[in-house]
């Protein structure tokens, strides 16, 4: 029995498109794995710990080698918390919108949070760095206004993919697949449009997870 995670990233609910084929992608994936759990975070839902005072510096004195302070044993506690149920999951589901070519800030809190010095990435003896979260596939289904995928001129635009790809990459992932719904504004009908075409691409990835 496999745990997927569904990280949640857009604020509109029902009016989502990435929520949307997120929804499309868990039907899909709850007909074929029937003994798999599927579980939402909604990020807009979350208490997430602001990550500066003691949280930050735990951080550097884990960088560093140094012990924790009383108060950062407990600002860690937060973060630690964050870190250890990210990683009881086997697969993960990210939904997210582009904001200015970006991500969400919310999901940039979420991964300046999880992205820790001996809870998600750590180092070899011989001091190379090395993630810490293997062999687990992540599906991310981005929507986005506009269109940035391959012959659409504003390709270098894209500030999701890379970065994505670079950030949990370097905490170990591997496996990457993604489904682009754009555009969902170019006109009335091309959020429907680019949700029915994300749809199939979802159903037929989530079979074969
Ligand atoms: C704050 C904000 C910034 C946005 N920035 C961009 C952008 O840079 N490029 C783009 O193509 N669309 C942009 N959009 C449009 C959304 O990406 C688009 O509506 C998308 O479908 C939203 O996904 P969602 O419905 O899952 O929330 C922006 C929307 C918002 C609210």
């Amino acid at each position: 029995m496999a745990k997927l995670l569904h990280i949640q990233t857009s604020p509109r609910g029902g009016h989502s498109a990435s929520q949307a084929v997120a929804e499309h992608f868990i039907d899909s994936y709850r007909r074929t794995h029937r003994s798999d759990i599927v579980e939402a975070l909604n990020l807009w839902q979350s208490e997430l710990p602001e990550f500066n005072g003691a949280t930050l510096e735990a951080k550097y004195a884990v960088a560093h080698g140094l012990p924790h302070s009383p108060e950062q044993v407990h600002a860690w506690k937060g973060v630690a918390r964050i870190a250890d149920h990210f990683k009881s999951a086997d697969r993960y589901l990210l939904s997210l919108p582009m904001w200015n070519f970006g991500i969400p800030y919310k999901l940039k809190h979420y991964i300046d949070l999880l992205v820790q010095p001996g809870l998600t990435f750590g180092f070899s003896p011989d001091g190379t760095r090395k993630g810490l979260i293997t062999g687990k596939p992540m599906v991310i289904i981005y929507a986005r206004g506009g269109a940035y995928g391959p012959g659409s001129g504003a390709e270098a635009a894209d500030h999701q993919s890379p970065y994505l790809k670079q950030i949990f990459g370097f905490i170990g992932f591997t496996d990457f697949r993604e489904i682009f719904v754009e555009p969902t504004l170019a006109t009335p009908t091309s959020k429907e449009e680019a949700i029915a075409i994300s749809n199939r691409k979802a159903a037929e990835l989530a079979a074969h997870l």
